[in-house]
């Protein structure tokens, strides 16, 4: 048995290091170094951004480990095998991206941005500000992040809404489903964008939706570029609709030195690390997969292709 793992040529060291500790007895190939014999003896594949078509050269795959959370560009893949894809749901990611979305509810909320404005003109004035627990933050999705980013921002004292395409529920956050999503847009002093790109999700953050958001809302996005329409968002916050927008994650990544996004005085911008992986931890999550599948056991979290199940959300 051997594994092929290509971390979409990031930090793939750190992956060796963390599979040689793991499982020191297995043959750990990069695409970079893979031949005819070596691809016959793949059982699984670790990946991540993986050539489109490639994961059909390997006879004897047994699983496919996505080295993330997202599953879109697999799904858009007709060649694809048949075999299980595990999901990397790692409980720290998870955490990160609840904590960079609190860093942003209280950047918002405390009006930091507006302080250190104040700072740069030596201007000393105190604002008056809500309490917390009148402060709004709408989480859209309730996968395993949004489940996490809702449960602990509901912890700092937020008023936390959620809303699912399936009806949830979670302690502490009033859930809203389906075509309830009208009745909770216009409660969001911030939104946060935690859906998973689908077919039903690709541009669903649009002037429509937009529109029935209290003015001078702020929208944070960590999930995926597509979920959004970026010339929405830009006209929305032209109108003052939204006041700003934290955006982690776009259509296109690297974002292109050209894309007006960068230079919005009311964007902030980070490079898709709201949720970056530790390959120690990861590592661990899929070698457990790897050997529940040995074992004849169910590896998890599975993901069901064209079944977007609570399973299958980000
Ligand atoms: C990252 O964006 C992931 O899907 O894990």
């Amino acid at each position: 048995m051997a594994i092929l793992l290509n971390n979409h040529g990031y930090d793939n060291a750190s992956w060796q290091a963390a599979l040689a500790e793991l499982l020191p007895e297995q043959q750990v190939y990069l695409l970079s170094d893979m031949t005819p014999a070596r691809r016959q003896q793949v059982e699984y594949a670790l990946v991540w951004d993986h050539p489109p078509g490639d994961l059909a050269g390997y006879p004897n795959l047994k699983a496919i480990h996505l080295l993330g959370a997202g599953t879109e560009a697999l799904d858009a893949d007709p060649a694809t095998p048949d075999v299980p894809v595990l999901r990397l749901v790692d409980p720290q990611v998870l955490e990160d991206m609840a904590r960079y979305a609190l860093y942003w509810v209280l950047h918002f909320h405390r009006r930091f941005g507006l302080y250190a404005q104040q700072q740069s003109q030596a201007h000393w004035e105190r604002h008056n500000l809500c309490a917390s627990d009148e402060f709004r933050v709408l989480v859209l999705g309730l996968g395993m992040v949004g489940k996490t980013v809702a449960s602990r921002l509901a912890a700092n004292g937020y008023q936390v809404l959620g809303w699912d395409r399936n009806q949830a529920a979670l302690a502490g956050v009033e859930c809203y489903g389906g075509g309830d999503l009208p009745l909770a847009l216009p409660q969001a002093d911030v939104i946060i964008n935690c859906l998973p790109l689908t077919p039903d999700t690709r541009h669903m953050i649009d002037a429509s939706l937009l529109r029935l958001l209290p003015d001078g809302a702020v929208l944070v996005n960590i999930s995926r570029g597509e979920v959004l329409v970026d010339t929405d968002v830009i006209d929305a916050l032209a109108c003052g609709r939204l006041s700003q927008a934290v955006l982690d994650a776009f259509s296109t990544e690297p974002l292109p030195a050209e894309s007006p996004l960068w230079h919005h005085p009311d964007i902030h911008i980070t490079p898709h690390m709201s949720g970056a992986t530790y390959a120690r931890s990861a590592a661990k999550l899929v070698v457990d997969n790897i050997h529940r599948i040995e074992q004849g056991g169910q590896p998890f979290p599975l993901h069901q292709p064209g079944r977007f199940t609570d399973n299958n959300k980000m």
